[in-house]
């Protein structure tokens, strides 16, 4: 297999170029993010007019009670129905489980263009030709203020998802992905995951995979089998996040559950154990990365082994227009090996991208092929999702 040995040689420095890129980027400057006193970046933003109030950070706070304070309040935690005189609820800015996942390009691009510019209601006025874009940075950054834990890890930090390789950041997604065999006998693998939040830097993790798979060659539905795969149970933690790096670290231990139909082909049969750990960085030009490396080992089950699983996706994203629908494309090198004596290493390439479905932006799906690398018969296959970001509203709101 000196083949095979080459070619994971020649990946494995790739793996680590893309590491190597990672940990020496310089502090990102963007991915929806805008530094304090800065205009945001962008094809309309105007020539960079010297910041007049950026050494008053006063100045921020002076504009929000003029512009802001009579809908959100004085302290953001929003006025009275009975004051503002509209059924809207108004959201509350000091409560950071809400205010810290959204990036500051959303936001500015309500400021700037109105509720409607992410799906939410008119009463929440465009302020695009009242306040110059420096003014909105800086009602931005006093905003920003108003949450007083930095605790939480920041939007900016939450990636666009890959196909295969898991997010460092802790999410309240569900997310339905299939898995289509491109080659060979019919087979689909479904997955449902529902992930919830708890705490700053926590989140609870149900993955429930169903499937069909198809017995004889004929194209009779009745010749395929339907079952649930194995259950799996995580909990994911974020152990360090720093907004101005761009870099997010966790740690997640998923139990999988022998739960499927083994003799449909539909699970293992036994229990396994899977700790990994995840990062992300942003990457300068709205650029991003994500890295992934764990184990599957085994619980009680003597005839197999331990493997070990790395992952990496590196993407870009594109933004139509100024504050429209965003296209990342990306690509994942994937990597696993039973640990024992002589077994290969299996690399799989996945080029794919995700798209924003909705105006609110919490809707997406992604698209992309599983192509093995390496010499094995495996087949390739096509993998897409569909994800909801449900805290950030219903599957039907913002469209
Ligand atoms: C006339 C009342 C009004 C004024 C004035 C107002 N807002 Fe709002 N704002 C709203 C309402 C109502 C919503 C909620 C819209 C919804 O959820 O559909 C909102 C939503 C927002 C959001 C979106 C929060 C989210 O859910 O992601 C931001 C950000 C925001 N406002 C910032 C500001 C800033 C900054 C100012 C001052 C420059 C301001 N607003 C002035 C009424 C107002």
């Amino acid at each position: 297999m000196k083949r095979t040995g080459a070619r994971a040689h020649k990946t494995w420095l790739l793996f680590l170029l893309a590491a190597a890129l990672a940990v020496g980027a310089p502090a990102p400057s963007s991915h929806g993010r805008v530094p304090e006193g800065e205009a945001p970046a962008g094809p309309q933003a105007p020539p960079g007019a010297p910041a007049d109030h950026a050494a008053d950070p006063a100045a921020g706070a002076r504009l929000y009670q003029a512009a802001c304070a009579a809908c959100h309040g004085a302290d953001g935690t929003g006025m009275p129905r009975t004051i503002v005189g509209f059924e809207e609820p108004l959201p509350d800015f000091t409560d950071c489980s809400f205010a810290t996942r959204e990036p500051d390009a959303d936001w500015l691009a309500v400021m700037h263009d109105g509720g409607p510019a992410r799906g939410f209601a008119r009463m929440m006025p465009a302020f695009g030709a009242a306040l110059s874009e420096e003014e909105l940075v800086l009602v931005l950054a006093h905003v920003r203020t108003l949450c007083a834990s930095d605790d939480w890890p920041r939007g900016e930090l939450n990636l666009p998802r890959p196909l295969v390789t898991e997010k460092a950041y802790p999410e309240d997604e569900l997310v339905y992905s299939a898995t289509v065999a491109a080659e060979g006998p019919g087979a689909i693998e479904n997955e449902l995951v529902y992930e919830k939040r708890f705490g700053p830097r926590n989140q609870l993790e149900i993955a429930l995979p169903f499937g069909w798979r198809e017995r004889g060659s004929g194209r009779d539905p009745a010749d395929w089998d339907g079952g649930l795969g194995d259950l799996a149970i995580g909990v994911k933690r974020a152990l360090w996040h720093d907004l101005d790096r761009g870099s997010i670290l966790s740690v997640t231990g998923e139990v999988i559950l022998p739960t499927g139909d083994q003799d449909e082909g539909f699970g293992k049969g036994f229990t396994v154990f899977e700790p990994f750990v995840a990062f992300g960085q942003i990457l300068p030009a709205d650029g991003f990365l994500h890295l992934q490396a764990g184990l599957e080992i085994p619980i009680g089950e003597k005839d197999a082994n331990d493997e070990a699983f790395w992952r990496a996706a590196v993407g870009k994203s594109f933004t139509e227009g100024r504050w429209g629908r965003t296209w990342s494309p990306m690509v994942e090198l994937l990597g696993a090996r039973e640990l024992a004596g002589g077994e290969p290493v299996h690399w799989d390439a996945v080029p794919q991208f995700q798209v924003t479905l909705n105006t609110r932006q919490h809707v997406m799906a992604n698209l992309g092929v599983r192509i093995p690398l390496d010499d094995s018969d495996r087949d390739a296959e096509v993998l897409v999702y569909l994800l909801w970001d449900w805290f950030d509203g219903g599957f039907l709101e913002g469209w």
